[in-house]
């Protein structure tokens, strides 16, 4: 087994390697090995400073997104506490990207995976859980439009996955409540930021749709300092978790804001909140394409654009350090 040790930077950590590349070569025993450890990469074309912004590359887990992490852990606990036995059927309501990673761990562990969509969904996002031999059935929309998935088309969504659960004899992996994904970002994503940055950050920002990324991320974070700051990034004319009452239901930042507070949110309390509009996101997803050569979704973009925003406007001093999270790759909206 050949392999090559990661580069550590220990002395500063925000220090940028130079040249070609900065990762390890590691063997892996198997895909499910591969999840996580993403690479921090800083956004330097898009923020010219004063301030820096960091985003994690989670669209380069196995399944092209952070929801790896949380498929990963809640089959692990499952199978280890029982719930979940050897070959047994797992079931999921998913906006694609649960999807992909419980196809990717299922796939690779022997269970069955049925995945259940709103037909709003991207195409993409089928066609990335089938070949990854999942089962997928979609469902009509409620009241949104494709690539516009409102929280009532979610719900549709969930009482079919609950009804052929019992069908089926399935485990429903439930990942609005779910507390083995918040643990995969506490344990997971937060950790491996505060270790990269050397615990050199000011604020994590991060849209919200279970809420299990930024509330994992943010209790490891808060667990270690009290200085850095938690936003919540939110559509412009959804703005629940900020206080505000619904406008429009509809936004483009597929997987997040559902108009609701989702409960892994319910007890816990952001520093700040941040708005973006559609077009501020998908213009920043080109940015990020033209200047960065990163090739993100929507949600992403919303990140980074929110990120910015609030570099530029001084509220974390003049230069803040700021953490965002590329969360899914653009190829599942082709
Ligand atoms: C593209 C995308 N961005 C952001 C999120 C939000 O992540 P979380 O459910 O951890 O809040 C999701 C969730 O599915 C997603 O698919």
């Amino acid at each position: 087994m050949v392999q090559q040790k990661t580069r550590m930077r220990k002395t500063n950590p925000l220090a940028i390697v130079a040249g070609c590349g900065g990762g390890s070569m590691t063997v892996r025993g198997s895909i499910i090995d591969a999840i996580g450890s993403t690479p921090l990469i800083e956004l330097s074309r898009i923020c010219r400073g004063p301030g820096r912004i960091f985003a994690k590359a989670e669209f380069l887990n196995p399944g092209g997104s952070m929801k790896d992490r949380a498929a990963l852990q809640i089959v692990c606990d499952a199978e280890a506490d029982g719930r979940l036995a050897a070959g047994q059927t797992v079931v999921e309501m998913t906006s694609g990207n649960m999807g992909a990673g419980l196809a990717v761990v299922c796939a690779a562990s022997g269970h069955p995976f049925l995945a259940v969509m709103s037909r709003g969904n991207s195409p993409a996002r089928r066609v990335q859980m089938e070949a990854l031999g999942a089962e997928v059935m979609l469902v009509d929309q409620v009241d949104g439009t494709p690539g516009r998935v409102t929280g009532s088309d979610i719900a549709a969504a969930v009482a079919r996955a609950k009804a052929i659960t019992r069908e089926r004899g399935g485990f429903y992996v439930d990942q609005f409540n779910n507390a083995s994904g918040v643990r995969a970002h506490e344990t997971g994503t937060g950790a491996e930021i505060w270790e990269q940055t050397g615990g050199q950050l000011d604020a994590f920002v991060c849209v919200v749709g279970t809420g299990a990324t930024l509330v994992g991320v943010g209790r490891f974070l808060r667990s270690q300092s009290d200085r850095v700051k938690i936003y919540a990034v939110e559509p412009a004319r959804s703005r629940p978790l900020a206080g505000f009452a619904v406008e429009s239901p509809q936004h483009v930042l597929q997987g997040t804001s559902y108009g609701s507070i989702p409960p892994h949110f319910a007890g816990f309390r952001a520093d700040g909140h941040l708005a973006v509009m559609d077009e501020e996101a998908l213009r920043c997803q080109r940015d990020l394409g033209r200047l960065e050569g990163i090739f993100v979704g929507p949600s992403s973009a919303a990140n980074v654009c929110a990120a910015a925003k609030l570099a530029a406007s001084a509220e974390l001093g003049l230069a803040p350090t700021i953490v965002t999270l590329l969360c899914d790759t653009g190829l599942k909206y082709v």
